[in-house]
């Protein structure tokens, strides 16, 4: 057990808590882009939930129930504070799971087979928290693999830099198709260095994707990007639509 890890722990929630100033457009594009995912079901599974701190209350109430994961033993007690009025006003059942989802993906999906599921700025940051970018690399292949037919959703990190080296016109823009990070980084950046955080491959080849500037702290950018993909009873819907 860890009160600090790459991607969380308590340096995560002192950051939420001293830039949530800081933070507000990119908090507002997420809950923007969030509004708009209308999975058709009412069951969520939230991957890396922390605290609920990019995700806004109205959007978690919208679901009967939602199971939420981390590794971050703090996450459920400050997730409630954060989120525990609004839920229980909804009527929305919490429930959660301390633990390292890439140890067991297969049995997670299995055990919550019609949960929509939403990584929740989490996957941009597992080749840091393990410390290791082929192996990474190899669990989002098994990952993508394992969410065929589901519908899902991702935000999460794809390169960072100095904000000095950003350009200096800071908004989202949309995509219809995968951008590698060199030509990310070519069409956002100045100059200097930008950390690669090995997420190109998440959302498939063809789709809109939603790429968001966050000044996640004074001096420091990072570029994530979202995108949502429908399961296969949204798209045998919409196949009934245009026929
Ligand atoms: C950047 S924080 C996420 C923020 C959160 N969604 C929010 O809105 O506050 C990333 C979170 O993912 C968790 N995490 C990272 N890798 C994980 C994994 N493999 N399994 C479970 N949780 C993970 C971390 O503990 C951390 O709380």
């Amino acid at each position: 057990m860890s009160w600090i890890t790459p991607s969380g722990g308590l340096i995560w929630h002192g950051r939420a808590l001293r830039y949530r100033r800081l933070w507000t457009p990119f908090l507002q594009t997420i809950d923007h882009w969030l509004a708009q995912w209308q999975p058709p079901t009412s069951a969520l599974l939230l991957l890396g939930a922390s605290a609920g701190w990019s995700l806004p209350s109205r959007f978690l109430c919208q679901f009967r129930q939602i199971h939420a994961i981390d590794l971050d033993p703090l996450a459920p007690r400050l997730f409630r504070f954060n989120h525990a009025q609004a839920l229980a006003s909804s009527g929305t059942e919490c429930t959660w799971s301390q633990g390292n989802f890439f140890n067991n993906t297969a049995d997670v999906l299995k055990t919550y087979p019609d949960h929509a599921i939403l990584f929740s700025n989490v996957l941009g940051q597992h080749a840091l928290q393990i410390n290791h970018i082929e192996q990474a690399e190899r669990d989002f292949a098994s990952l993508t693999h394992l969410l065929q037919g589901r519908s899902w959703a991702s935000y999460h990190d794809r390169i960072s830099g100095l904000a000095d080296n950003a350009r200096s016109e800071l908004k989202p823009f949309l995509l219809t198709q995968r951008i590698s990070a060199e030509a990310l980084a070519l069409r956002v950046a100045r100059q200097g260095e930008w950390f690669d955080h090995s997420t190109t491959q998440i959302l498939p080849a063809s789709g809109d994707r939603l790429l968001i500037p966050w000044l996640i702290r004074k001096g420091r950018i990072q570029w994530v990007e979202a995108g949502s993909i429908k399961g296969t009873s949204e798209k045998s819907q919409l196949d009934s639509i245009t026929i």
